[in-house]
């Protein structure tokens, strides 16, 4: 029998413009920040829009904003709550800082769970911080939303860009929308990742510059705005 919950996934998305993971082949890359910045700057230029960690093994997105406590409301399903003007989801908000160990099939659960229950509404753009690598999270992430987009993170090493090239071709395989790659924590620009990207027909977003001041603006958005890091993620979401 099929899952009862799949059918309410569609409507749950029916008015959501724009679905953007940001995933990456590879751990540690600056997802996250970049998922959480870019959804900031979309709002800042007027949009509605959502953020969804889909981390469930390593949430950061309630750090990088500085929130804790917050409970969604439920009404017929979960009405994601307010963070500093984003309708933000995370399973922080009921784990808290608890680990959430999950196997395999169990994060499929979950996820259809999250995807069943929330709420978003109408929004411009719904943001999802996406854990690392191409498992079963990526998966299905892409099966339940069938519209999202993806912008893939990497840093300028090449150990990142080979599990990030994997993620590339798979999928492009499965015909998923690409935005584009953000090329993070650039210390010397100008490296080989700008090339292997277009090489792959694709469109290289962003060289973003390592910016030591990232670490100083963790939990404070508005001292997050004024880094290096904020306005080049800016210039990102003014071409999306
Ligand atoms: N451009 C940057 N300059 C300096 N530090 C950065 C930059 N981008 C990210 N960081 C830092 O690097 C670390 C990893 O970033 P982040 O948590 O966003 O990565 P991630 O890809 O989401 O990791 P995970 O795979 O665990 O989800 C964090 O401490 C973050 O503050
Ligand atoms: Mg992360």
């Amino acid at each position: 029998m099929s899952d009862p919950r799949i059918a309410i996934i569609e409507k749950r998305f029916q008015k959501v413009r724009r679905v953007i993971a940001v995933s990456s082949g590879k751990g540690g890359v600056g997802k996250s920040m970049i998922a959480t910045a870019l959804a900031l700057s979309l709002k800042d230029r007027g949009h509605s829009v959502g953020l969804l960690d889909l981390d469930f093994t390593s949430p950061a997105t309630h750090v990088i904003l500085g929130v804790e406590g917050l409970y969604p409301e439920e009404e017929y399903g979960i009405v994601p709550p307010m963070a500093h003007g984003l309708r933000y989801m995370s399973i922080t908000h009921y784990s808290v800082d608890e680990p959430t160990p999950l196997r395999g099939e169990d994060v499929s659960n979950a996820i259809i769970e999250l995807l069943a229950i929330t709420r978003w509404g109408e929004l411009d753009c719904l943001v999802v911080d996406m854990p690392p690598g191409i498992g079963d999270a990526t998966l299905d992430t892409i099966r339940l939303i069938p519209s999202i987009e993806f912008i893939v993170a990497t840093t300028p090493s090449r150990v990142a860009f080979q599990s990030v090239r994997r993620l590339l071709v798979l999928l492009k395989d499965l015909r998923v929308p690409i935005i584009g790659v953000c090329e993070n924590m650039v210390m010397n620009p100008g490296g080989y990742v700008r090339e292997e990207v277009e090489r792959l027909g694709l469109e290289y977003l962003a060289s973003v510059a390592y910016d030591e001041e990232v670490e100083e603006a963790l939990g404070d958005p508005e001292a997050l705005r004024k880094t290096r890091f904020y306005k080049e993620l800016d210039e990102v979401s003014r071409r999306l």
